[in-house]
């Protein structure tokens, strides 16, 4: 595996490699016996927006596996001036041995990968966030011993969640049923993949119908990093596009919530769902270290 830059760019079988080998270094960790696999390598970490989870569990899991991972924020970076991303890619591939990106535009890290000649990982983008999802078909893995024909929901914005988990679940071999409204759809390119999986995959704008047998329902916030302005006018786009005990009724009896967090208790989840889903919620951040370490280990050992 030469990048990840999205869902798309992985098959099947490798995206079970990688949850395999995550499973594999997750266990390993919490047996304390440690490979220096990346013994050496330098991974740099380009955040143009903020971040907690990707930002820590990427410089920690570097240092797990005997690399060092250099901090690049873009208020620093001549990239936040204006130096175009096809120099700095050329650059930072004289120096580094791999680049996790953070950004806007999908285009900047399509971009960081043709002209750099040093894998690049996906940190999460406007338009995806693969990093999260292999997170959390993890999780979903653990909980319910398998991903193969399970049925998956998300409710709420057609945004970089919604999209990954659209590519990331339909090829893991689970159904996907999204419920957004009208004006807040995913990307057509998840819904063009999408359209090659038929009745597996269904898009709605009615919450319950999406909900209907799920056994394992997602959200994330209703105005993502960048889209602070249209906050209030989202607020009531959303209404109603709640997980809430009344819409986790339409689940199967053991459904399993999840967020990639950072949550809005009482727009996205209600207090009560988020606080009695917690463990499966902390879980999935726990899961971005070991599924990234997969993603490390795969792209530059
Ligand atoms: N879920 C996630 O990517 O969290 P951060 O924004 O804190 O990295
Ligand atoms: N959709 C959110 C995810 C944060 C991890 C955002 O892009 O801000």
């Amino acid at each position: 595996m030469k990048h990840l830059l999205k869902m798309q760019d992985l098959s099947k079988q490798e995206l079970y490699e990688l949850l395999d080998l995550a499973a594999t270094l997750k266990a390993e960790q919490k047996a304390g016996i440690r490979h220096p696999l990346l013994k050496g390598k330098t991974l740099g970490m380009i955040f143009q927006k903020s971040s907690t989870r990707t930002r820590v569990s990427f410089e920690v899991g570097m240092s797990q596996l005997g690399g060092t991972a250099l901090f690049l924020s873009s208020r620093d970076l001549q990239i936040g001036r204006g130096e175009p991303v096809q120099d700095t890619a050329r650059v930072l591939s004289r120096y580094l041995d791999g680049i996790m990106i953070r950004t806007f535009a999908q285009q900047e890290v399509e971009d960081l990968a043709k002209y750099g000649s040093i894998p690049i990982i996906n940190g999460l983008t406007d338009y995806c966030h693969p990093c999260q999802v292999l997170a959390d078909l993890l999780t979903i893995r653990e909980h319910k011993g398998r991903l193969e024909g399970l049925k998956l929901c998300y409710i709420g914005d057609g945004n970089n969640m919604a999209n990954s988990l659209i590519v990331g679940g339909l090829l893991a071999g689970m159904s996907v049923s999204i419920a957004t409204p009208q004006d807040y759809r995913p990307a057509p390119q998840a819904l063009e993949f999408a359209k090659g999986y038929g009745d597996q995959f269904l898009l709605t704008d009615q919450p319950e119908q999406a909900a209907k047998g799920a056994a394992v329902i997602f959200t994330d916030v209703w105005a993502s990093m960048g889209q602070e302005d249209e906050a209030e006018l989202r607020k009531k786009a959303f209404v109603g596009y709640q997980i809430n005990d009344r819409l986790l009724a339409n689940c199967a009896p053991d459904v399993m919530v999840q967020h990639c967090l950072p949550a809005h208790r009482g727009e996205e989840i209600t207090a009560e769902v988020f606080e009695a889903h917690a463990d499966e919620i902390f879980d999935e951040a726990e899961n971005r270290l070991h599924a990234q370490k997969a993603v490390l280990v795969k792209t530059m050992a």
